[in-house]
């Protein structure tokens, strides 16, 4: 080699992402921490501590995106120098990347690959950081945390439904207003998308999608379709913030298995992987919150939505006196 600045660059880009990584951890511990009291105070800063919090984590996030051009300065045949040395090393054993997954939300069973996750040889997560990451993923994981909150909403008290004024025939076991936004989800699907109906009722109503529950589901659609009203503020950014947090992490991995593509092709892994192939399937497969991300499925147009009463609207908005 005529220098090594190829290899102290892939040391420092390793260590600067573990750096981000760490005050990601951080970030998410706090927004943890305060869903875990169970009760989040609407007059208090909890919630705009959450999305802030949160924001930063997003940002941060296309801060180490945009470092993989600085790798990809290096080519292949310069990592090619050094690779060898690096035997067995791998990103493969980052805990704190690992942690970051678990903590927001991912299991174990809805990794691809999984069995690449449970031995503990050269280049894959010691047995100590491995014990680590399967304790944090059964805690509360920042998407079990949301779960229960949307689960707590109390918009569907009967009190603030008296004044409401149906458009469809009852349907027992529903709420009146689901009955009506189910009639106008109907009605807007193309002849080709009616099965969706069926799929309403399921993610809704019987099964939840995922690891979300009908009632957390319900929700994140309320909110979702009423982000207008000011009560709804926050709670609406911090499920698009939770969405932009996937697709930001899997900016990343599709920006690393591409450079990974350029830098050592379809070469296996020094942890063990099938290399470029494993990253390509992480990419279609890890997400923590694709339930929140997919409820556009199920969106009406504005004009189309069922009127809220005014008791609800009073409840939802800044009542400054
Ligand atoms: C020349 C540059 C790089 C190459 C060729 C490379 C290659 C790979 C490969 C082949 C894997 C799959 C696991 C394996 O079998 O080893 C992997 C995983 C990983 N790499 Fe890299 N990598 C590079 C740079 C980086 C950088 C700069 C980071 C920054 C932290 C990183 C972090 C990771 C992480 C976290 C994983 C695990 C991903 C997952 O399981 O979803 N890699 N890398």
């Amino acid at each position: 080699m005529e220098d090594g600045n190829d290899e102290m660059l892939f040391i420092i880009i390793h260590q600067a992402y573990e750096l981000w990584f760490k005050q990601i951890l951080f970030e998410l511990d706090l927004v943890r921490n305060i869903f875990i009291r169970g009760m989040i105070n609407d007059n208090s800063d909890d919630m705009s501590r959450v999305v802030h919090r949160l924001k930063r984590v997003v940002k941060i996030l296309e801060l180490i995106n945009q470092q993989v051009n600085v790798l990809e300065t290096m080519t292949a045949l310069d990592f090619l120098e050094f690779r060898n040395h690096l035997l067995p090393a791998s990103g493969f054993q980052s805990k704190q990347f690992r942690l970051i997954e678990a903590k927001l939300g991912l299991k174990m069973e809805q990794r691809y690959k999984a069995e690449y996750y449970k031995h503990t040889r050269r280049g894959s997560l010691s047995e100590a950081d491995s014990q680590e990451v399967n304790q944090v993923e059964s805690e509360s994981t920042l998407k079990g945390l949301i779960v229960q909150w949307l689960e707590r909403m109390p918009f569907f008290d009967d009190g603030y439904w008296q004044d409401y004024k149906q458009s469809s025939a009852a349907d027992d076991g529903k709420h009146q207003f689901w009955t009506d936004y189910r009639d106008a989800y109907q009605t807007s699907l193309s002849n080709n998308e009616k099965g969706r109906l069926s799929e309403f009722d399921k993610v809704f109503f019987d099964e939840g999608r995922g690891d979300v529950s009908p009632a957390a589901m319900r929700s994140a659609l309320f909110i979702t379709i009423y982000r207008n009203l000011p009560i709804f503020h926050l709670p609406f950014e911090l499920l698009n913030t939770l969405s932009e947090i996937d697709e930001l992490l899997s900016n990343w991995r599709y920006r690393h298995f591409m450079m990974v593509r350029r830098m050592i092709g379809i070469r296996v892994g020094t942890g063990g992987t099938s290399g470029a192939g494993y990253l390509e399937g992480t990419l279609s497969q890890h997400y923590a919150f694709r339930e929140i991300t997919e409820v556009a499925t199920f969106l009406i147009e504005r004009s189309k939505r069922p009127q809220l009463p005014n008791a609800l609207k009073e409840k939802v908005s800044f009542n400054v006196p």
